[in-house]
């Protein structure tokens, strides 16, 4: 009996496809996957770098690394684990990570439940109920993140409020950030099936969203998402740190975000990532303040998320560019 040693062209499709449905700044989604026929490459797409929102490109690393773990994710769920080189090539900054196969796995409970949420996680930005389930997933959510080689704080009453204090101080400044604003805008309720941007559905009304705290400000009028549930938010927050900001430390601290957003989906979590917060120095001091006094060594900040309840009523999916476009399959051999 022969036994493979790689996927062929057909699992890794699949995988991309699932990889694709990776949180990225204003669904931005900027990445690029080639298939060599033996190994998978993922790129760095920098014309779909938000230059005014995050200048630097590490959102856009951020949600490179997200895409990688949902594509380690998906392959593990297909019977592979692929050995990940991130970073391989100084003289390429846009190649991020090549995947190598050497042998199947034995796919466990674990692989699939965690697959599964890749198609259950959404962004959700309503007011959330009290997430009491959460001491119980809080281990395994701290231990995604640290074996991802990030870290994860959950803020107590006060250092939440300084966080309110954060999200008020970087709307402040962007009040008056025309180029940000507009490019905002562009991203905002404009995405149709197989597009990039944040639709409308996915967007609160502007009542709603003024009801939560934290959050980040979307143009007047842009969100038609309506919210039964409480008005109140009484979300836990968790923030993603890593000790260095680097470009390595991005692209680990996406893999790390998706690792704990899937963890959490799976228990049935509600979440939303925020970035408005540490995108800005001045919001991103007080954040790290913050959560250092959480007791953690908090290094550097990389992402909020909101955490609640699942809410019984469901949001509709935000579309996603056709795999075609973001797959190239160079194996010619049977693709
Ligand atoms: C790096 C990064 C930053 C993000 N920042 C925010 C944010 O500040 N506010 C927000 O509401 N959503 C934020 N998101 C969520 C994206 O808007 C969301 O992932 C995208 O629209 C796709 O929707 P989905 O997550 O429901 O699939 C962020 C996601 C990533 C990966």
């Amino acid at each position: 009996m022969v036994t493979e040693i790689r996927p062929d062209t057909a699992a890794i499709r699949d995988a991309v496809e699932s990889a694709c449905r990776a949180p990225s700044l204003h669904n931005s989604q900027p990445w690029r996957w080639e298939w060599t026929g033996e190994r998978l490459e993922l790129y760095a797409v920098a014309e779909r770098m938000l230059g005014h929102t995050d200048p630097s490109g590490r959102q856009l690393v951020l949600g490179c690394g997200a895409a990688l773990h949902h594509a380690r994710v998906a392959l593990s769920a297909a019977s592979w684990i692929p050995t990940v080189t991130r970073l391989p090539d100084p003289s390429r900054p846009d190649l991020l990570a090549v995947l190598d196969f050497d042998r199947p796995h034995t796919v466990d409970a674990r692989d699939a439940a965690l697959a599964l949420a890749i198609g259950a996680r959404h962004t959700d930005r309503r007011p959330f109920a009290a997430p009491t389930t959460l001491r119980e997933s809080l281990v395994d959510l701290e231990n995604a993140a640290r074996r991802e080689g990030a870290s994860l704080s959950i803020l107590d009453a006060e250092a939440r409020s300084d966080l309110a204090r954060a999200s008020e101080l970087s709307a402040a400044i962007r009040e008056g950030d025309e180029a940000y604003r507009q490019e905002l805008a562009w991203w905002t309720g404009r995405a149709e099936p197989g597009d990039t941007g944040v639709p409308a559905s996915a967007l609160l009304d502007d009542e709603a969203a003024g009801d939560i705290d934290v959050g980040r400000r979307f143009p007047t009028g842009a969100g038609t998402l309506d919210t039964a549930q409480p008005k109140a938010d009484a979300s836990a927050l968790a923030v993603l740190s890593t000790r260095v900001d680097e470009r390595i430390d991005w692209l680990r601290a996406g893999e790390a975000m998706s690792a704990v957003l899937l963890e959490a989906t799976a228990a049935h979590l509600a979440t939303c990532p925020l970035t408005h917060v540490t995108e800005i120095e001045a919001s991103r001091g007080i954040v790290r303040t913050a959560t250092a006094r959480t007791g953690e060594v908090a290094g550097f900040p990389q992402v909020v998320i909101r955490l609640g309840a699942r809410s019984a009523r469901g949001l509709p999916t935000t579309s996603r560019r056709p795999v075609d476009e973001v797959f190239v399959d160079r194996s010619g051999r049977d693709g």
